[in-house]
């Protein structure tokens, strides 16, 4: 255990590493740890000249006179270059042979599928650009795109790049309510959506609520809509238009814009769990550089792969590893528009037999539900064709890892565990597959270019093992530019809490080795005893139990202890909830962690209150676990139904 003198405490204590398997190693871009660490140090040594010298992988079309300048909060990188991040993925390819190659294969919910060569995208996202233009969309103008994971998400994003529209996405779960502050947050001019999409086999009605939102969105003039489920809509006379028709009246050539290297490329609103949604700016060369490097990097792109990125496209992962990155790679992606679940558990695993997928890169949440859902349903399937495994968005606990390890990647496949966040753009940790050994529940070392590092609130380095906040120490290409309309907070809540770096907001610590263990949000960060510990560490804890499939665990204030330790625990499918098994539960934290972090209360529940893209909402549980009740905005609450019976279940 760490010393009293850290500001997190950590106890997590993990000890397995797994080397990259010699043939991976021997097949990769980066073959070793020795040419890994010597990208790293030319990277540290000299960042500018590393990054120039990396941005030479994308196309320019003028170079930039100055690689960065820096004047904290704010980066401009190669200023003076432009370059157009819908070229980059599309028109690129198109002299060489990727002309015919697959840039999208689809997958319906319902079960249609459809594939889009790189020729075939670039004419549709060239007719799009084109009835944008006459829709009156210029430059710097804003446009919402509110869609089902189909490709026309990806085209409207596309389209939109190629004209320097900015574009705004809303994830297709979001009620019009969030609508209109996304909408009028950006002002934007047009919104893109469809009549509606699938999920779990039911409509969800994106016109209906666009047609609510509009009701009080002043700025927007028009609306394009995609025919998908059929189902009957009212269109409105003058303000909406069907996609299909206007696709039909259009060219199919439009030149990709010469836009500026910081040019505003997309805005994108944070799930956040807390506070209001910030809108994240993400600007054009940076950004693009750093998706195509990373995707290279961490993903080993081959061009034979199948590559499949589970996020939806609402979210930053969505933007970065499945449209932009692999896309600019020239990789053939495979989007999936539905549920997991649909029609059975194994629909993931269905579809990876089907197209022979290679490289699979999803959540943590999703893993903890097919570990719940029981190990016969990938075991139906040859997942033979998968060479490469990853996940993001949370702190995966060892004991997931090792079930993704063993039961999806038959011990054959590494696992790389990305961290990073909607504001940095692209992944800054994750091990580089042939070249970085893993150990389960790390995200392991900084990418070349990328300085992190662990600190007290006062700014100094922690020692190894001791927890602290993670941090930026520098700036790098694909970070956020600023909060759309609130540079202010920008400043505040990235540059302020710390001065001179970049808070990311994560607790973490970094083993003797260099590598980090992410803690989670320290704003989850639960004071027992004037200890400091991550939630992620209690809940390792309690998942690595045979009857535990997910936890969250919360602080309640106590009037001794500062703060007692509230866990709320769904159990798998055999296993029955008892006071036998919360005592049990309570002995096997102790024993695994310490009596410091034992829970004061176990509650079972049937399932968690998460965010609409897989977040544990923490911060109702803190409110059920202290008032019994919830008074704050539970907008990004993915199902309702879940507050209700916790409420009762308390009883
Ligand atoms: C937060 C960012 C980046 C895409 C998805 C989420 C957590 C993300 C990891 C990881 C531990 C992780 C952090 C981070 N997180 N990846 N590999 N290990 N924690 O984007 O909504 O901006 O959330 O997700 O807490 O700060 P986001």
């Amino acid at each position: 255990m760490s010393s009293v003198t850290s500001n997190i405490e950590s106890v997590l204590n993990e000890e397995r590493v797994f080397p990259p398997p010699e043939d991976f190693s021997r097949n990769a871009g980066i073959k070793s740890e020795e040419e890994y660490e010597r990208l790293r140090a030319e990277a540290h040594d000299s960042p500018e000249t590393f990054w120039a010298r990396m941005a030479e992988e994308i196309h320019w079309f003028k170079k930039w006179d100055t690689v960065l300048e820096w004047n904290l909060p704010h980066a401009k990188w190669f200023v003076g270059g432009k370059t157009n991040i819908s070229y980059n993925c599309l028109d690129r390819h198109l002299p060489t042979w990727r002309r015919n190659k697959a840039a999208i294969i689809w997958e319906g919910e319902p079960g249609e599928q459809r594939t889009l060569t790189y020729q075939q995208l670039h004419t549709e996202v060239c007719r799009f650009a084109n009835v944008l233009k006459r829709a009156g969309i210029e430059r710097g103008d804003r446009v919402a795109l509110y869609l089902p994971l189909i490709p026309e998400l990806a085209i409207a994003m596309l389209a939109c790049a190629r004209l320097g529209a900015t574009h705004s996405v809303i994830f297709g779960g979001f009620s019009s309510t969030a609508l209109i502050d996304r909408i009028n947050d950006a002002g934007c001019k047009l919104v893109v959506t469809a009549d509606g999409g699938w999920r779990r086999g039911s409509e969800v009605k994106l016109k209906a609520a666009v047609d609510e939102a509009l009701k009080q969105t002043p700025t927007v003039k028009g609306c394009i809509v995609v025919r998908r489920t059929g189902a009957r809509v009212s269109m409105q006379m003058g303000r909406d238009y069907w996609w299909h028709e206007l696709m039909e009246t259009v060219d199919s050539n439009c030149a990709a814009e010469e836009l500026d290297s910081e040019h505003p490329l997309y805005i994108l609103y944070t799930s956040g769990t807390t506070g209001k949604p910030k809108g994240i700016l993400h600007t054009t060369a940076g950004y693009l550089l750093q998706c195509h490097l990373t995707c290279k990097w961490v993903f080993d792109l081959k061009d034979e792969d199948i590559y499949w990125c589970t996020a939806d496209i609402g979210w930053v992962t969505g933007h970065s590893y499945v449209v932009y990155g692999p896309l600019s790679n020239g990789t053939t992606v495979l989007m999936y528009e539905g549920a997991p679940n649909y029609p059975e558990p194994d629909r993931f695993w269905q579809i990876i037999e089907r197209h022979r997928v290679n490289i699979f890169y999803t959540a943590p949440t999703a893993i903890r539900a097919f570990i719940k859902w029981g190990e016969h349903w990938p075991l139906k399937h040859d997942l033979s064709s998968l060479r490469l495994l990853g996940t993001v968005g949370e702190p995966i606990n060892p004991e997931a890892w090792m079930w993704y390890r063993e039961i999806i990647g038959k011990a054959r496949c590494p696992i790389v565990d990305t961290w990073w966040q909607t504001e940095t753009g692209a992944i800054m940790i994750s091990p580089v597959p042939g070249a970085t050994p893993t150990k389960p529940g790390s995200a392991t070392k900084p990418l070349p270019g990328i300085e992190v590092d662990v600190m007290t609130r006062s700014g100094k380095t922690v020692g190894p093992n001791e927890g602290g906040y993670l941090v930026i120490k520098r700036p790098w290409p694909s970070m956020v530019r600023t909060i759309w309309g609130d540079d202010e907070r920008y400043r505040k809540q990235y540059w302020s809490e710390i001065e001179g770096v970049y808070f990311a907001g994560d607790g973490a610590r970094c083993d003797k080795d260099g590598y980090f263990w992410i803690m989670g949000r320290v704003d989850d960060v639960i004071n027992v005893s004037g200890h400091r510990l991550g939630t992620a560490e209690v809940e390792s804890a309690l998942v690595s139990h045979e009857a535990v499939a997910e936890s969250a665990v919360v602080a309640r204030p106590d009037e001794l202890k500062g703060s007692a330790i509230v866990a709320f625990v769904t159990l798998e499918g055999t296993h029955k909830a008892s006071d036998d098994l919360k005592e049990e539960l309570r002995r096997h934290v102790a024993k695994e962690i310490g009596a410091l972090a034992r829970p004061d209360e176990i509650r079972f529940t049937d399932q968690l209150p998460k965010t609409r893209s897989g977040k544990i909402m923490r911060r109702l549980l803190r409110e059920i676990a202290t008032s019994g009740s919830i008074a704050g905005d539970v907008t990004t609450l993915e199902d309702f139904s879940v507050l209700e019976k916790l409420r009762t279940e308390e009883e």
